[in-house]
Parts: structure tokens; C-alpha cells; sequence
């Protein structure tokens, strides 16, 4: 089987994806290779490769072009050579409320960034048919993802608060990538909730990843996202147990993988 990887040079999870699949054949490929927001250019790309499946994992936060119009571009291309499609996907497609999503919600984004994520999201499901949409939460765990550098700066004393009341499923980033390269081999298709087993503040997680890394964890100081003018999504907690029944790998919880004692 052959991998395509977007994100897969430089991304933190699209270089986790390739490593984890390196029994397959893989190309890991970056914004050099193709800029996603250029149709002509994936469209080149995926014609240069011919992967039997491409895993989408390339975007930017800030950019709709990449995150929303580049995925459609992915999508279009990947279907246009019979390639089956992960797309990864987030759970900042919802708006927040008190009980988890599971995959029979509808998307209702309250963020530029969810609102990119469900265009993606609805044109890949419209234009190839066999893809699957991974939607994910936050991705950290072997210490080297930015929310645990945010993390240890501020348990080191740099200004800042984390959020108490917000509510995500984080997720480990190896973990993650297994998943997907399962998925990527599978025939599971639509839409799969990957969120870790936890539901936790990102205050609670600061404080785990402060433990495990032996730094002070009470110097952290809480703050309120629901006190922001635009909170953005507060609780999105992802319900995965659809994937724990379909998938072999394991998506254990942050306070299993961030245990004291447990290694990076
Ligand atoms: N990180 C999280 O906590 C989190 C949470 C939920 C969902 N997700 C999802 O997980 C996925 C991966 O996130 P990540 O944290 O691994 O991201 P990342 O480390 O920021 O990597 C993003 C990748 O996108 C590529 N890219 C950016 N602009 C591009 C362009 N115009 N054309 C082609 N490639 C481009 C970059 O490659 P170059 O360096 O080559 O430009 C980079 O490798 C995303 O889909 C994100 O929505 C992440």
C-alpha cells in the first residue's frame, strides 16, 4: 500500500503518521512539494505518486485557505485517482455543549477554524467515496507537541492562564497515528471520533504534563475561556467509543499516557 502524507515533512502529527506507517510504502510531502491552496498542483502531485491512499493531515490554524480550500483540492485530487482519503478533522467542528458528541451530531462551529474544518469535512465526504473523516482533540504526548511547551513555560514561570472550564478528549500523538494508519488500511468509512479517553481542562492537563516533567504544577494559574469576549468552543468533548469497538489501536486517556512515572 502506498501513503501519501500531507503535513508529513515538517507537521508534528503528519511526521508521527509516516513513522508509524513504515511498513508501508510512503511519501511524506510538504507545502514544497505542493501548496494545497494550488488545485493544478495537488493535482499533479497525486498524479506523480498515484497513492492508494492519501492521509490529509496539512493545514493552518489561521488560514481557511489551507485548512478548508486546500482539503477540497486534496479531496478532489484523491478521489480523481480512486484514492481512498483519512482526512484529519477536528473537534472544534462543534460549538460546545454539555454532553459529548458523538458521530451523529451535526457540526454547528463557532470559530473561523471550525467553520474551515466542516468545508473540509463536507467536501470530502461529498467527492470521494471512500473516505474516512477523522476527527480529533488535542494531540500531545511525547513532550514535544507545542501545548507541552506552552505548558512547561508557563509551570516555569512565563505570564499566562489555562483554561478550567474548557473540556477537550486529548489525544496521544503516537496513538493518533496509529489509528490513522489503520484507518488508512481499513474500509471504515464517513465519520470516526479519535479523541483520547480523558476528558480534561486544559488547566488539568498543564498540571499533568507539569508532573510528568517535574516542575512545579501549582504555579499554574487557571483562567476562564467562557470569560473571553469570543470563547470559541468550551466543551467539546468527543465521544470515541464508536472507534474503540472498530479499531485495534488503543486511544488511552491523558491521565493514563501522562502518569507520573510514565515515560515521554
Ligand atoms: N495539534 C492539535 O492539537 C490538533 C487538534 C485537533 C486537530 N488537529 C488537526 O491535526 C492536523 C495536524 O495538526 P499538527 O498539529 O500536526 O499541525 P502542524 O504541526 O502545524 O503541521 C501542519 C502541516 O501543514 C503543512 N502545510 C501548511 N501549509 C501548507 C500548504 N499551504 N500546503 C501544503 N502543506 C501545508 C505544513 O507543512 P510545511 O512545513 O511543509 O509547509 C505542516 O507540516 C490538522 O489537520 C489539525 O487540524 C490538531
Amino acid at each position: 500500500m502506498r501513503l501519501l502524507v500531507t503535513g508529513g515533512r515538517t507537521g508534528y502529527l503528519g511526521r508521527r503518521v509516516v513513522a508509524a506507517a513504515a511498513h508501508h510504502e510512503v511519501v511524506a510531502v510538504g507545502s514544497a512539494d505542493a501548496d494545497v491552496r494550488d488545485p493544478a498542483a495537488v493535482d499533479a502531485l497525486v498524479d506523480r505518486h498515484r497513492p492508494d491512499v492519501v492521509v490529509h493531515t496539512a493545514y493552518v490554524q489561521a488560514d481557511p485557505e489551507v485548512t478548508g480550500a486546500g482539503a477540497v483540492h486534496v479531496a478532489r485530487a484523491a478521489a480523481r485517482v480512486g484514492a481512498r482519503l483519512v482526512l484529519v478533522s477536528s473537534d472544534v467542528v462543534f460549538g460546545g455543549r454539555p454532553v459529548p458528541y458523538d458521530e451523529s451530531a451535526t457540526p454547528d462551529p463557532v470559530s473561523a477554524y471550525g467553520v474551515a474544518k466542516v468545508l473540509a469535512e463536507t467536501a470530502a465526504l461529498a467527492s470521494n467515496p471512500d473516505v474516512v473523516v477523522a476527527r480529533t482533540s488535542l494531540i500531545l504526548g511525547d513532550g514535544e507537541s507545542g501545548h507541552e511547551r506552552l505548558f512547561r513555560s508557563l509551570a516555569l514561570g512565563a505570564h499566562g492562564a489555562l483554561f478550567e472550564d474548557e473540556r477537550r478528549c486529548p489525544v496521544h500523538v503516537e496513538d493518533l497515528a496509529a489509528a490513522l494508519v489503520e484507518l488508512a488500511a481499513n474500509d471504515v468509512r464517513g465519520v470516526l471520533h479519535l479523541g483520547g479517553a480523558d476528558a480534561t481542562s486544559r488547566l488539568e492537563l498543564g498540571r499533568l504534563v507539569a508532573r510528568r516533567d517535574g516542575l512545579d504544577a501549582t504555579v499554574l494559574r487557571a483562567g476562564r475561556r467562557a470569560d473571553l469576549p469570543d470563547p470559541g468552543p468550551v466543551d467539546v468533548r468527543l465521544d470515541s467509543s464508536l472507534a474503540s469497538r472498530l479499531l485495534a489501536t488503543r486511544l488511552r486517556g491523558a491521565r493514563e499516557f501522562l502518569a507520573p512515572g510514565t515515560t515521554r
